[in-house]
């Protein structure tokens, strides 16, 4: 009963804004931010997963999956988790943070950041973020470091290439700190002709079903330093692989996406499939993990379907990042005609547009779903909503990241019109 009537709602809050559309001559549905680079071919592969089972133990397309990005992203390791999150927790293992050990990180992030450190006893120290591209301030980073510092974990966020990189980098070498690069978000941003996350000693990139790539969920962890990458791979042979019904309702959700976000029909075809399969839906991030508990299944590696999902992802990445560039200009047209500030692309960088980030009033902040449909007919995203994203409360001390949890919205840079050309 409970079941009919959340799927009633759904629909029904869906089909209204189709009808709004209709009203409105415009496009029936709202283009979502979720999910843009999925298409047939992925379809495609997964029926066929799902229809024979036989290579779901094959490690050998894992290891290709595994090699494949290292060499796209011009790096020498790569090691596929179930999660950027888990690849994170890797890559402290690897760097040997103990209990008791600081690491200094935005105070300007997803939650799931400070719970990997958290869940190692090692203690987070944040520090106030800058407001040009929403990476750390080196100013705030050197007032926070003690004796007890080990680490700087560093982000792009949005796809932008954080203003204080090598200021960053180099702090860290005076200090002989180790740098973590999260790029959850900014997978193939370039930094002097080199991808991200190839400064620091590791880094990890994220192909959840936001962000560049999308393998429902996923990540991995990478390094050019070969003694890192013999710990994370301790780290690896250790970690378990998820269970048939897992992969089962993780590919699932590979044609649940497509349907109800892709799919030329999706303003019908996607609660028809939300009816059918919506109970297989997967939650990024659990109600634990908001509450900081370390679910009992966390700390999984990439199995065999979902690297082949990842590598067929990967023959489109190139493609999928240049539309995001393109129609980012789009949005930096619109900065430039409506006075907002567009994000700052330092020096040297190219940034990846997973989003397109603009500080804006808090009251469009608000009300920015609405504001969104209203003003553009697209999903415009509200990251972050809080300093650990999205557990709700504040980092004291953190006044750049207020104003943007105040202010900041993002813009899609990739709708449902995007399409990687048949070959
Ligand atoms: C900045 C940042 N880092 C890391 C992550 C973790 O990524 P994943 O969901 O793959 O664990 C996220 C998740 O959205 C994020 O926003």
């Amino acid at each position: 009963m409970k079941k009919i009537k959340r799927e009633l709602q759904h629909i029904g809050k869906n089909q209204t804004r189709n009808f709004l559309n209709l009203l409105l001559a415009r496009p029936l549905r709202m283009s979502n931010f979720k999910s843009m680079t999925l298409d047939w071919d992925d379809v495609e592969l997964v029926n066929n997963l799902l229809l024979n089972h036989s290579s779901w133990q094959d490690t050998k397309i894992v290891s290709q999956y595994e090699s494949e990005f290292a060499q796209w992203n011009g790096s020498k390791y790569a090691f596929a988790f179930m999660a950027a999150r888990v690849a994170l927790s890797a890559c402290i293992y690897a760097l040997d943070l103990q209990p008791g050990d600081e690491v200094i990180l935005p105070g300007y992030t997803c939650v799931v950041v400070p719970n990997a450190f958290k869940w190692a006893g090692v203690n987070t120290v944040y520090c106030d973020i800058e407001l040009d591209t929403y990476g750390l301030d080196i100013k705030e980073v050197e007032k926070k470091i003690t004796s007890k510092t080990r680490a700087i974990l560093l982000h792009h966020l949005y796809g932008i290439v954080c203003r204080d990189y090598e200021a960053i980098l180099d702090l860290a070498k005076r200090h002989d700190l180790k740098v973590i690069e999260d790029c959850a978000h900014s997978t193939g941003a370039e930094y002097q002709g080199r991808k991200v996350g190839n400064f620091g000693d590791v880094a990890i990139y994220s192909s959840e079903k936001s962000k560049i790539f999308n393998t429902i969920q996923g990540g991995l962890a990478v390094t050019n330093d070969e003694c890192l990458a013999q710990r994370i791979q301790e780290y690896y042979n250790q970690a378990s692989l998820p269970d048939e019904n897992l992969i089962e309702r993780q590919l699932n959700n590979v044609l649940l996406e497509f349907y109800q976000f892709k799919h030329p029909q999706s303003w019908w075809l996607g609660d028809i499939y939300h009816l059918l399969h919506g109970d297989c839906v997967i939650y990024t991030t659990s109600n634990q993990e908001m509450q900081g508990i370390r679910p009992a299944d966390y700390g999984m590696k990439m199995p065999a379907p979902i690297a082949a999902v990842g590598l067929n992802q990967l023959k489109k990445i190139d493609y999928y990042i240049d539309l995001r560039r393109k129609n980012a200009q789009t949005w930096d047209l619109w900065c430039e005609k409506n006075n907002y500030q567009k994000p700052l692309v330092i020096e040297g960088s190219v940034p990846s547009y997973l989003l397109y980030p603009v500080l804006v009033e808090p009251e469009i902040k608000q009300n920015v779903k609405w504001w969104g449909f209203k003003k553009f007919n697209v999903s415009v995203g509200d990251w972050f909503t809080s300093h650990l994203h999205p557990v709700p409360g504040k980092i004291p001390g953190c006044k750049n990241a207020d104003t943007a949890v105040e202010r900041c919205i993002n813009f899609p840079t990739l709708n449902q019109m995007c399409k990687f050309p048949a070959s």
